[in-house]
């Protein structure tokens, strides 16, 4: 049976006393629901790792919202996944829009991520989507093919099984437009079958497959109950307790 998981992205917002509260909010807010149909993941700034992990200990779950394409050694600034790991994080998050975008993170980058991200023992949400222009010329389904066979096809049965997709169509992240359920439900479908055709029918049913792009409290009821999504990954909405509990009881 699959998860259903619902994922904060705090993406580069509070400090470190803004990003506890936050954290302590969310973590009271989920103990006062008794029959919570989902795990909470929460994936903060390497900075906050540590000490968010002190607050929810294993009542919520830890991403990072990146890892460096390197085991350890003399690259500046970067952190690994074995750091990752060892500060509590149970999850990192990859291949984000805007780590593609802006940090020219290609397809073959995410697949050597990827392999040190599971060989640190942690699991992956593997983020893909089109942009409008994809979408609009027609290619939005190859561009998602490519991005999940060039990144992820490599790996066995036993290592898939810690990989959850994230379906995030570029047009809809921060700008308040979401996928219609038409839309996202198609793309799950799509991408479950790519799975199936890979994997065969047992993993492919297995997989938590997320949406993320503007999901809010009043739209996350209706795009859960869908045959093909199982939660979301949270930007904006995971920032605000109150609109994060929203979303996480929408199951
Ligand atoms: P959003 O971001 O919810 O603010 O649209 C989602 C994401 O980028 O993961």
């Amino acid at each position: 049976m699959r998860k259903n998981i619902v994922a904060g992205n705090w993406k580069m917002n509070t400090t470190l006393p803004e990003g506890q509260q936050l954290a302590k909010d969310v973590c009271q807010a989920v103990a006062e629901q008794d029959n919570l149909k989902c795990d909470v993941v929460l994936g903060v700034p390497f900075t906050h790792l540590c000490a968010v992990k002190a607050i929810i200990g294993d009542k919520l779950h830890l991403a990072a919202q990146n890892c460096a394409d390197h085991d350890h050694g003399a690259y500046t600034g970067e952190v690994s996944a074995p750091m990752v790991a060892s500060t509590g994080a149970d999850y990192v998050i990859l291949g984000h829009s805007e780590r593609r975008g802006y940090y020219n993170e290609t397809i073959e980058t995410l697949r050597t991520k990827v392999d040190l991200a599971l060989a640190a023992g942690l699991n992956v949400i593997f983020c893909c989507g089109e942009s409008l222009e994809q979408r609009r010329a027609g290619t939005h389904f190859d561009i998602i093919r490519d991005e999940i066979v060039g990144s992820l096809f490599h790996l066995t049965p036993e290592q898939f099984t810690h990989i959850v997709i994230a379906y995030e169509p570029i047009w809809a992240i921060g700008t308040g437009e979401t996928a219609t359920a038409e839309q996202a439900q198609e793309i799950h479908a799509f991408i479950r079958q790519l799975l199936t055709s890979q994997y065969g029918n047992t993993l492919a049913d297995d997989t938590t497959i997320l949406y993320g792009g503007s999901c809010k409290p009043s739209n996350a009821a209706e795009l859960f109950a869908l045959p093909d999504i199982d939660g979301g990954l949270i930007g904006g909405a995971s920032l605000k307790a109150a609109d994060f509990l929203g979303i996480i009881t929408a199951f």
